[in-house]
């Protein structure tokens, strides 16, 4: 069987295939700073007041045409009914977690009738064989359907979620575990994964910080572009690569009190200098899906917000992706009180860009009707139905329907030993070791008895974390199984649940302090199970949820040696256990390796390297408590009364963005500048050496932070603009070396140009946001608008 046209068969080769080597390739280098030659951005032109910068401007994420497939595509939807192609806009909810040989007949139906483009939640190679066999053989049109999941930290192979992958500060290593989750969700029949979900987070409470890389748009630009890197291979047309959905577009994360779906308030340059750079560096990495988000902005609801989808991704940044509408989000539109009627938020939401409806039905239901009325133009339609077309002919389904559905490479690759290899070895990289007074860590492999006590530290269903695909807790090693793992017979281990994660019982109280009392140490695992954060999860209180605080207070009573280890999906507010625990690890939700990673940890067969992306509140009255924050009129002097402080707990977070010890020392040199007097338009590179000065071998994440000492409008306090994890040997030193473009020093100005002005900058380098030591360089000239590329372009 072909649906081919024969002409276009020679431009459909495939890449060829090989399963297990294909997916443990050797990843291109991901983007950092270090070691960028510096380049003086090309210039021209001049006005009174700034210089502007020749190119594509903002352009950053066009893409060569290509003739061969626009004829291509043209052909196809030349021959489609109205319905057909309002089909393609269609996607379809299957069951989640179907993976059985059946086609779910009511699917089958739609496919035939062409009613269906997408299916969101239906996996395993044999189904979704089936399904793509009836789209190509049995509907009129014969167009292959997409199977679409939301793959986000692994697919059966469950990896750390996002939020703890970002805290490895290792793109190349989050690089590697998209891939593979890709390979895995690919080999089960899928071809569009919704992530890596890029949102900034500036509220614990909101459930969905799990999902993302954190508070800070540079870190999370570097994420998202490794992620998509990940995800979509080097060509879509590999039977391994997924088509990556950049999500939610845009501002979700500002819901309002964290309350997910919530209203947001953010200002324009906030949303252009916080919000949207990680949905650029993905597009510019060439994500060819991005999904819209729940919210609204300044009263325009995403799923209508043409401004910013048409506006902003497409004619702004030049992309051309899929644009799906999230769960219903199209439908929702009318709770948000625009539009009125079923047709008209059809309507609004196709007009506004959203190419694909997602679940609600509303376009293949309503919006022939509208055409035919002359109230939609076809001109919108066949725009929308290009852009899927033409994704589903780069990932090569014209030529081969079927190349994402193998039942071999299903059994070869699904959880395979390499891929658990993998996830142990990311899990590793994720844990932040957030105190560690008097080396209490690591413990010696040769206690006595450990007490591990908490619930948490049993469950294996939490280890996974939220959204974790079709992974199973059978799979997932907890931790007290990776620490008897680990100790063997040497160690006796007791074990208590001490009280539930969220309940007010202290009946187990008795037991935790009993098999405290008769142990050499403890380790003590409290926090949130894994359906208290992600979607709809938010919290009021970021304090520890139920009674494990006072669970915690009883153990540590008995003074023994304890060791916390924290497993959470958002930042917590614990300033008892900052206070009177000698050790915390913050290993959030580590997936199927967590209890041996957590092991390798505990016992120092791996010194922690992470560093967190986000800041820990003291309590949940500082929210929102972020680094990048502006410096007021009246900074926080805890000398001075009238500064912008509190009463009863100081201003600063309990732990600071990019915070992270080590098993080991590091000690960093004042770092040098290539120049501290710069023509505008000018690179300069910082260089600093630091020395492993400790015993062990360690990790260090080298971070680099930019202050713009005055501006047209006020600058943060510091802005991330580089890091770079490093190894070193004890003793071993190096120097690392990050490159300043004047993009990295841009902001949007009083008239919201894209600007470097000149005057003084201050340079912060070292291993937080807050252990930093400084250098400062001046810009010379006039201002210069500098195209936004994003922070990764
Ligand atoms: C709703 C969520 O907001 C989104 O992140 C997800 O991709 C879709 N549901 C599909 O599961």
């Amino acid at each position: 069987m072909t649906i081919m046209r024969p002409a276009l068969a020679s431009l459909l080769r495939r890449t060829p295939f090989a399963a297990t080597s294909a997916v443990l390739f050797v990843l291109s280098a991901c983007t950092t700073t270090t070691g960028r030659t510096p380049a003086p951005l090309t210039t021209s032109g001049s006005t009174p007041t700034a210089r502007v910068a020749t190119g594509d401007g903002d352009r950053s994420a066009v893409r060569t045409p290509d003739a061969r497939m626009e004829r291509f595509v043209d052909s196809v939807l030349a021959g489609l009914t109205l319905e057909e192609k309002l089909g393609q806009l269609t996607q379809y909810r299957g069951q989640f977690g179907l993976t059985g040989p059946q086609t779910p007949e009511a699917g089958a139906v739609d496919i035939r009738a062409g009613r269906v483009g997408s299916f969101l939640g239906v996996v395993g190679a044999a189904v979704t064989r089936e399904m793509q066999r009836v789209a190509v053989e049995e509907s009129r049109a014969k167009i292959p359907v997409l199977f679409a999941h939301d793959v986000v930290h692994g697919f059966r192979t469950i990896f750390p979620v996002p939020l703890a992958e970002a805290s490895s500060w290792d793109p190349a290593a989050v690089q590697r575990a998209a891939r593979i989750a890709a390979a895995e969700g690919a080999a089960n029949g899928l071809h569009w994964t919704f992530a890596p979900m890029v949102d900034i987070a500036r509220d614990p409470r909101w459930g969905r910080v799990v999902e993302g890389s954190g508070e800070d748009p540079y870190l999370g630009s570097v994420m998202a572009a490794a992620r998509v890197r990940g995800y979509q291979g080097n060509d879509l047309r590999d039977s391994l690569a997924l088509i990556a959905s950049v999500k939610h577009f845009v501002g979700y994360g500002a819901a309002e009190g964290g309350r997910d779906y919530n209203t947001t308030d953010i200002p324009a340059r906030t949303l252009r200098e916080i919000y949207l750079p990680p949905f650029q560096a993905a597009v510019n990495a060439g994500a060819r899906s991005v999904m819209a988000s729940f919210n609204e902005i300044d009263g325009v609801p995403m799923h209508a917000n043409r401004a910013l989808i048409d506006g902003v991704l497409r004619d702004r940044w030049g992309w051309d992706g899929i644009l799906v509408s999230d769960y219903t989000g199209v439908m929702e539109l009318l709770n948000h009180g625009i539009g009125g009627d079923t047709a008209t938020v059809g309507r609004l939401a196709l007009d506004a860009g959203i190419d694909v409806d997602m679940v609600s039905k509303i376009y293949f239901s309503y919006l022939p009707a509208e055409v035919r009325a002359g109230r939609l133009p076809l001109a919108a339609v066949d725009s929308a139905v290009r852009r899927v077309l033409r994704v589903k002919y780069e990932m090569g389904l014209f030529a081969d329907p079927y190349h994402h559905s193998s039942e071999a490479r299903e059994r070869a690759l699904t959880l395979s030993p390499a891929y658990v290899a993998e996830a142990r070895d990311m899990a590793r990289r994720s844990i932040v070791l957030l105190k560690n007074s008097g080396g209490a860590l690591p413990l010696s492999k040769s206690l006595g008895t450990l007490a591990v006590i908490g619930t948490l530290a049993d469950d294996a269903r939490s280890a996974l974390g939220n959204w974790a695909a079709v992974g199973r807790p059978e799979d997932a090693v907890t931790i007290l199984a990776g620490i008897r793992q680990a100790v063997g017979s040497r160690t006796r281990i007791l074990y208590a649940q001490g009280a539930p994660v969220d309940s007010a019982d202290t009946t187990g109280f008795a037991q935790a302090v009993r098999i405290a009392r008769q142990a050499d140490a403890v380790v003590l695992v409290l926090g949130e199970h894994q359906d208290m954060s992600a979607e709809a999860r938010n919290r009021a209180s970021l304090d520890l949820p139920g009674v494990q605080l006072q669970l915690a207070q009883a153990v540590v009573a008995t003074g023994k040696p304890v060791v916390v280890i924290l497993e959470n999906g958002r930042p917590l507010s614990i300033p008892w256990l900052a206070d009177h625990v000698p050790a915390i690890l913050e290993t959030w939700y580590l997936g199927v390796q967590m209890g041996p990673a957590v092991a390798d940890v505990l016992f120092g067969d791996a010194n922690p390297g992470g560093k967190l992306p986000v800041s820990f509140p003291r309590t949940v009255g500082q929210v929102p408590v972020y680094y990048n924050h502006k410096n007021t009129g009246r900074p926080p002097d805890e000398r001075e009364r009238y500064t912008s402080k509190y009463l009863d707990v100081p201003w600063t977070p309990q732990w600071a963005f990019g915070h992270g010890l080590s098993y080991t020392t590091f000690a960093y040199e004042p770092p040098t500048l290539s120049a501290t007097q710069l023509t505008m338009g000018d690179s300069v590179v910082v260089r600093v050496a630091l020395t492993n000065t400790g015993t062990r071998a360690g990790d260090e994440v080298v971070q680099l932070y930019v202050r713009d000492d005055v501006g047209r409008v006020t600058r943060p306090v510091k802005m991330l603009r580089g890091f770079e994890r490093v190894s070193l040997t004890p003793g071993e030193r190096r120097t690392v070396s990050f490159t300043l473009r004047p993009r990295d020093l841009a902001f949007y100005d009083l008239d919201m140009r894209h600007v470097v002005e000149p005057g003084t900058f201050t340079v912060y380098v070292g291993g937080s946001s807050v252990d930093v030591r400084e250098a400062r360089f001046r810009v010379t000239g006039t201002t210069m608008v500098v195209p936004d590329r994003g922070l990764i372009p």
